[in-house]
């Protein structure tokens, strides 16, 4: 297993093959990267589950090249989900529908709905369309971290989370650093109103402006909805993540930039708005294990943009 950092069009033409033949390709996309599968192959499939140590029953996102292919793997497309798509994809946005035929329970853990988002990083589209020319229908990407920790938003990191699990058919593209930096927005689009189930860069407010509509934000998603990154805790570093009280020196330090760092601790990132806060959130996180810190305190942003995203991880961070 590599990384290969100058991708190339053959490159990518051959690790769509790859991903036909049944091997792990992780790649990037504009919210963190992905460890893809070929979503129709029970065997890819069920190596994604080992590689990240996820519980079987934790359904996937299918990716695919663009809305062209959502009929093949969603059933039944309320006309604001359309509308959703036609504002938002590509980007980071993931829409769960009534499956189709196409969608086995290997995909969802059995439900009767599927997740599918349509990426805007180019290497990922490249990919999706490589992989779509090949005959494939779409690539099943969970995050491409161990179950329950920090998403990688950068080649190095997954090779960092994954390396011990992977073998050397399986490969990680490296295509810089994400630029969203936190998962995709997922919306529930099986009832008369759609419900984010994960706040992401896709914003409520950008979804009632795009709908017209207001949208209910008191309604909890559905217990029976099997997501683990609705769980009450993940996205956890092995460091403790504080979101209040002050740091001791040799502590990490995360918060804008206009607050200064407490005596004696460690600054880890000093973002200047909610978008860079996202963008290199989990890079600090990571960046607190690898110095081996046992604490970070963490000043949340506000819940403008991209922030309300932010305070839903930093809470599964500090819910270990
Ligand atoms: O930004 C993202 O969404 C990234 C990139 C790689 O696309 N992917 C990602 O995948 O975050 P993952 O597996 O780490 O998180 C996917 C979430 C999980 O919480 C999962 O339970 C939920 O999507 N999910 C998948 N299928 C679902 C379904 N049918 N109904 C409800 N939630 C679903
Ligand atoms: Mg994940």
């Amino acid at each position: 297993m590599a990384i290969i950092s100058n991708c190339t069009a053959s490159i990518l033409k051959d690790a769509a093959l790859a991903l036909k033949e049944g091997h792990l390709v992780a790649f990037p996309t504009e919210t963190v990267y992905g460890l893809g599968a070929d979503a129709t192959n029970e065997k890819a499939v069920s190596r994604i589950y080992e590689v990240k140590g996820r519980p079987k029953d934790h359904p996937l996102i299918v990716h695919i090249s663009s809305m062209e292919l959502l009929n093949k793997w969603a059933s039944e497309i309320p006309d604001y989900a359309i509308k959703l798509a036609r504002a938002f994809w590509p980007g980071p946005m993931t829409l769960v529908l009534k499956r189709t035929e196409l969608v086995k329970d290997f995909i969802t853990g059995g439900q009767d709905t599927v997740a599918i988002r349509v990426p805007s990083h180019t290497l990922a589209n490249q990919l999706l369309k490589e992989f779509e020319s090949l005959g494939g229908y779409g690539i099943a990407a969970p995050s491409a971290n161990r179950f329950g920790k920090v998403s990688p938003t950068n080649a190095a990191a997954v090779e960092m989370e994954l390396r011990k699990f992977l073998s050397n058919t399986d490969r990680i593209l490296d295509g810089g650093a994400s630029k969203v930096g936190v998962e995709s927005t997922i919306i529930d689009c099986t009832s008369a109103l759609p419900t984010i189930l994960r706040p992401g860069d896709v914003t409520a407010e950008m979804i009632e402006e795009v709908l017209d509509i207001e949208l209910d934000l008191g309604s909890v998603p559905s217990k029976e909805i099997k997501a683990p990154g609705i769980m009450a805790s993940h996205y956890s570093p092995n460091a403790k993540v504080y979101l209040s009280g002050t740091p001791s020196p040799g502590d990490g330090f995360i918060a804008l930039s206009d607050l200064p760092t407490p005596e004696g601790a460690i600054r880890l990132a000093s973002p200047k708005d909610n978008e860079e806060y996202a963008q290199i959130l989990y890079k600090s996180l990571r960046s607190a294990d690898s110095m081996g810190l046992k604490n970070v305190f963490v000043v949340p942003p506000n819940n403008q943009g991209v922030g309300v995203a932010i305070n839903d991880r930093l809470e599964k961070a500090a819910n270990k």
